[in-house]
């Protein structure tokens, strides 16, 4: 599929048929996941993929999916196969910032920007269109419980879920409350030569 298709069609898919996800796709799928930049390629990015049956319901729980079945949406989490936390590990960036060609750029509290957040951005997106262009379909929705998650899924404390990706393929959904509102054109978003104050 050509990239700009791939972008074109990417959205946040919020309802998965029972078709199985073939291992190779899904293989695919977290290969490009890991192919994103990273500050110093300190490469803080660990996904955690769940398909155990058990383990996929209590996501779904930690997400209260039920609350929002019963005010009319789609059973999002539960109906796909196949779900994955990206997570962050900032010990890694510590770790590489300390090395002897990076010790000037950032100490351990140095960071203007936190780049494992910057990097795990750039992981999702990946991660996203990679699913696409298989033919598949994802998702991705906050969790607000993430000691929950941590719980659930024996993420030590160093490390930072980032939120849920789902994926499978797509069935239809009902949109979000938030696509009521267009995107933003593009002369709106970007600044010739310096940041413009809107008219
Ligand atoms: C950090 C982040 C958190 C999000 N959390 C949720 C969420 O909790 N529930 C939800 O329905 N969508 C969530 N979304 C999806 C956005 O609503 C969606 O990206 C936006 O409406 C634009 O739609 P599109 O991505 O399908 O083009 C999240 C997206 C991001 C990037």
């Amino acid at each position: 599929m050509q990239f700009r298709e791939v972008v074109r069609r990417r959205r946040i898919t919020r309802r998965y048929s029972g078709e199985p996800v073939e291992p190779g796709a899904l293989g695919r799928v977290l290969d490009a996941a890991r192919r994103g930049p990273s500050a110093g390629f300190s490469q803080g990015q660990a996904f955690i993929v769940v398909t155990d049956p058990e383990r996929r319901a209590g996501l779904a729980a930690l997400a209260r999916e039920a609350e929002w079945v019963a005010r009319g949406f789609d059973p999002w989490v539960s109906s796909a196969p196949v779900l994955v936390v990206p997570c962050a590990e900032p010990d890694r960036y510590r770790a590489r910032y300390a090395e002897a060609d990076k010790a000037r750029s950032a100490g351990p509290d140095g960071w203007g920007v936190p780049y494992w957040w910057v990097d795990g951005g750039a992981a999702l997106m990946l991660l996203l269109l990679a699913a696409v262009d298989e033919g598949l379909a994802a998702g991705f929705l906050d969790v607000d419980d993430r000691d929950g998650v941590r719980r659930l899924l024996g993420i030590p404390s160093s490390v930072e879920p980032l939120g849920l990706v789902t994926l499978g393929h797509p069935a239809p959904d009902r949109r979000s409350s938030s696509l009521a509102r267009d995107r933003r054109p593009l002369e709106e978003v970007i600044h010739a030569d310096g940041w413009q104050a809107p008219p």
